[in-house]
C-alpha cells in the first residue's frame, strides 16, 4: 500500500513511525512532515491544509489510503472531497468533525442526548456575557468556540478575572475569530484523561486510556498549551470507569450523530473528567490527541493499517485492540514562550549518544543546511516504555538531558501522578 499521512507534528510523526511497521506498507509519504519523519517517509512540500493540492497528489501518486492528523484540513472538509473524488481516506468528514470544531455543536448535541458534560451556556454578545459573569459563582471556565489550538479555554477563580478574560476573548479577539461566540461552563473537580476511541460509524473500539499536562509549567501553572506530555496507562483511575466512560459517552455520542444524519468515522478524542458523579465530557476532538498519540500507539500491537482499512469498509466490529503491558511517558521540550510569541531556527543539538530504546518523536523541526533547527512551539516529544511508569518516566528524563537548543523549556513533572 501507499499511504499518505497529513501534518507535520509529534503525533504525525507517531503515526508514521507506526505504520512503517506494517507488513501492508509499501510507501509513505507525509505532508508536510518534519525533520524526523524523514526516517520512515518521504516528506513532500504541501501543507496540511492545502487540500487541492493534497487531492491532485493523491491521486498522481495513486495513494491507497489518506490517514489526516490534525482537525484543521478535517475542518476543511477534506475528507468530503477525497470522497468525492472515489480516493480512500480515514477520518470524519466536514460535518462529524464539528463535534470539536464547535464547542456549541458538541454541547448542543450531549445537551439533546443526555451525556454528561458541564453546564454551560453560550455569548454571542459581549454585554450579556459580562452581566452573566456579574451574577455567577467561582471557579468557572470561559472558552472561545471554535478551534484556538487547545488555547482557547481559560479557568477563573473571580469576576476580575473573569471580566479581564472576557475582554481579551470578545474585544481583544486575542484566539481571533474564535472569540466571536463563547461559552461559559460550569467547572468540573476530578482526575481527567483522554479516552480515545476508533470509530467506523457504528462500532466504538475504545483505545488504552492517556494523561495529558496541558498546563506550560510544573504543577499545572501557567497557559494552557497543545499538551507538555502525556503517559499511558493511568492506574489511578476508579475502578470501572471506562466502561460507564464507554456506555454513558462514547457509544451514546456516536450513537447521537448516527440519528442525527451523521456517521463518524476515524478517531475519536473524549477529554474526560472523572468527577464524583461519574466521568463528563471536557471536550471532543476529531483526531487522535497529541501527545496522546505519542503514548498510545507504541503501546498498541495491532497493526494500525488494518484497523483503518477495517473501519473504512465498515468491519471494525471484527478487530480486537490488544496493547503492550508496557507503559510509555512522553515530555515535550518546546521553544522559549511557547505557547505565546517563540524563536524558530534555533539548533538543536545532542549530548552523547541517545538511547537506541528512545523514540524521538519530532514535533516542530526542520533540517536546515545539515542542522536540524526548531521550528515550531513544540520541538520534541522524547518517549520511553518502560516495564512501569516509573521506568519509562526515569529512561525518558535521562534522554531529555541530552538535548539541548537555547532557551529550551519543559516540564519537569510528567508522569508524576501516575
Ligand atoms: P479544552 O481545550 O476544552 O480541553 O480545555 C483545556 C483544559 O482546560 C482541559 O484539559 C481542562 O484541564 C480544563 N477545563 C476545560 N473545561 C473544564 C471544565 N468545565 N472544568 C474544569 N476544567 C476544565
Ligand atoms: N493533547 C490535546 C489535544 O490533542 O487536543
Amino acid at each position: 500500500m501507499k499511504v499518505l499521512v497529513i501534518g507535520g507534528g509529534g503525533r504525525e510523526h507517531a503515526l508514521v513511525w507506526k505504520m512503517a511497521q506494517s507488513p501492508k506498507v509499501e510507501k509513505i509519504f507525509v505532508a508536510p512532515g518534519n525533520g524526523g519523519t524523514r526516517d520512515f517517509a518521504e516528506n513532500v512540500p504541501i501543507g496540511a491544509n492545502e487540500v487541492e493540492e493534497l487531492l491532485t497528489f493523491a491521486r498522481e501518486k495513486k495513494i491507497d489510503l489518506t490517514v489526516v492528523g490534525p482537525e484543521e484540513p478535517l475542518l476543511l472538509g477534506i475528507v468530503d472531497r477525497f470522497e468525492e473524488e472515489g480516493l480512500p481516506i480515514y477520518g470524519p468528514n466536514r460535518r462529524a468533525a464539528l463535534i470539536e470544531g464547535s464547542k456549541s455543536f458538541a454541547k448542543g448535541l450531549m445537551k439533546k442526548y443526555g451525556i454528561p458534560t458541564a453546564r454551560y451556556e453560550e455569548f454571542t454578545s459581549y454585554e450579556e456575557a459580562a452581566e452573566a459573569l456579574r451574577e455567577a459563582h467561582y471557579p468557572l471556565v470561559l472558552k472561545a468556540d471554535g478551534l484556538a489550538a487547545g488555547k482557547g479555554v481559560v479557568i477563573v477563580r473571580s469576576q476580575a478575572e473573569a471580566e479581564k478574560a472576557l475582554r481579551e476573548m470578545m474585544v481583544d479577539r486575542i484566539f481571533g475569530k474564535a472569540g466571536e461566540k463563547i461559552v461559559i461552563e460550569e467547572f468540573l473537580e476530578g482526575e481527567e484523561v483522554t479516552l480515545l476511541a476508533f470509530v467506523d460509524g457504528k462500532t466504538v473500539l475504545p483505545m488504552e486510556e492517556a494523561q495529558d499536562h496541558k498546563p506550560v509549567f510544573d504543577g499545572n501553572r501557567g497557559p494552557n498549551t497543545g499538551g507538555m506530555g502525556a503517559y499511558s496507562p493511568v492506574p489511578h483511575l476508579p475502578s470501572g470507569w471506562k466502561e460507564m466512560a464507554y456506555r454513558t459517552i462514547l457509544f451514546p455520542i456516536v450513537e447521537a450523530m448516527w440519528r442525527e444524519g451523521i456517521h463518524y468515522r476515524g478517531v475519536l478524542y473524549a477529554g474526560l473528567m472523572l468527577t464524583q458523579e461519574g466521568p463528563k465530557v471536557i471536550e471532543f476532538n476529531c483526531r487522535f490527541g497529541d501527545p496522546e498519540a505519542q503514548v498510545i500507539l507504541p503501546r498498541l500491537e495491532n497493526d494500525l493499517l488494518e484497523i483503518m482499512e477495517k473501519s473504512l469498509e465498515g468491519r471494525l466490529h471484527e478487530v480486537t485492540l490488544t496493547w503492550k503491558e508496557e507503559a510509555c511517558l512522553t515530555v515535550i521540550l518546546t521553544s522559549p514562550g511557547y505557547p505565546g510569541a517563540y524563536p524558530k531556527g534555533l539548533p538543536i543539538s545532542m549530548k552523547g549518544e541517545l538511547s537506541p530504546e528512545l523514540l524521538l518523536f519530532h514535533a516542530g523541526t526542520k533540517e536546515e543546511a545539515g542542522r536540524l533547527v526548531t521550528a515550531g512551539g513544540r520541538v520534541l516529544a522524547v518517549t520511553a516504555l518502560g516495564s512501569t511508569i516509573y521506568e519509562a518516566r526515569e529512561k525518558a528524563y535521562r534522554e531529555v538531558g541530552k538535548i539541548d537548543f537555547e532557551g529550551m523549556h519543559y516540564r519537569t513533572d510528567i508522569g508524576l501522578k501516575g
